[in-house]
């Protein structure tokens, strides 16, 4: 089965094609024809998965899906979210994301300090996040939404540089290292993106 795959990003389409398995051509958007940016506005992960979806269906009347992912962090309240990419600026820099994640944790931290030291209650301050991702599929014109989370909790600087986006910070939660020091293979195999498409995987093959 021919599917069009959202993305502009081959390490996606190998890791989609690899969890797919046989059976399955997934082909870019651009080699669907599809060349300009994706539209991507929405205010949550399954309204950009879904919006991004659509966009090539009614381009190509292909089926189709599209994911999108992004960081939840508690004492950010659930931010960056779908700022994720996008969190210090428009370029998508990797490094000052990271950056400016570590500075607003700690500036929450110090706020939530000081609250208690004047005896005012505070939730208490976690570094507990997680990535979610939505994949959304148009098969036959119909539409089917996947999750995938991985619980986590943020380090407090950055350890290793393996990975990509937020890695050297996001410890999955029972370990110890960070993604970033875990590696990429061993991150795919407990990975938001990677349970959301294995149960896009379960339900095409079922
Ligand atoms: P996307 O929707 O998959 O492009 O993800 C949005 C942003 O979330 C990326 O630009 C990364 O900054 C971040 N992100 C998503 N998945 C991961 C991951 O597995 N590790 C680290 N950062 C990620």
């Amino acid at each position: 089965m021919k599917l069009v795959f959202a993305t502009a990003n081959p390490g996606k389409v190998r890791e989609a094609a690899e969890i797919l398995g046989k059976g399955f051509d997934i082909i870019t958007a651009a080699e669907a024809g599809i060349t300009e940016e994706i539209p991507e506005t929405g205010n949550t992960f399954r309204a950009n998965s879904l919006q991004k979806a659509e966009y090539i269906y009614k381009k190509t009347g292909l089926n189709c899906f599209a994911d999108d992912s992004g960081l939840e962090v508690d004492i950010l309240g659930g931010g960056p979210g779908v700022q994720t990419a996008r969190y210090s600026g428009e370029d998508h820099n990797a490094d000052r994301n990271m950056a400016k994640l570590l500075r607003e944790m700690a500036r929450r931290e110090a706020e939530a300090s000081i609250m208690r030291e004047m005896g005012l209650s505070t939730p208490h301050a976690t570094r507990k996040a997680r990535f979610r991702t939505s994949a959304a599929l148009i098969l036959n014109g119909e539409i089917h939404f996947f999750d995938g989370v991985m619980e986590g909790s943020i380090a407090r600087e950055r350890r290793g540089d393996g990975g990509f986006g937020y890695d050297p910070v996001f410890i999955p939660e029972g370990m110890d290292q960070t993604n970033g020091e875990l590696g990429e293979a061993f991150k795919n195999t407990i990975s938001h993106r990677g349970k959301a498409l294995r149960a896009m995987a379960e339900y095409l093959k079922g």
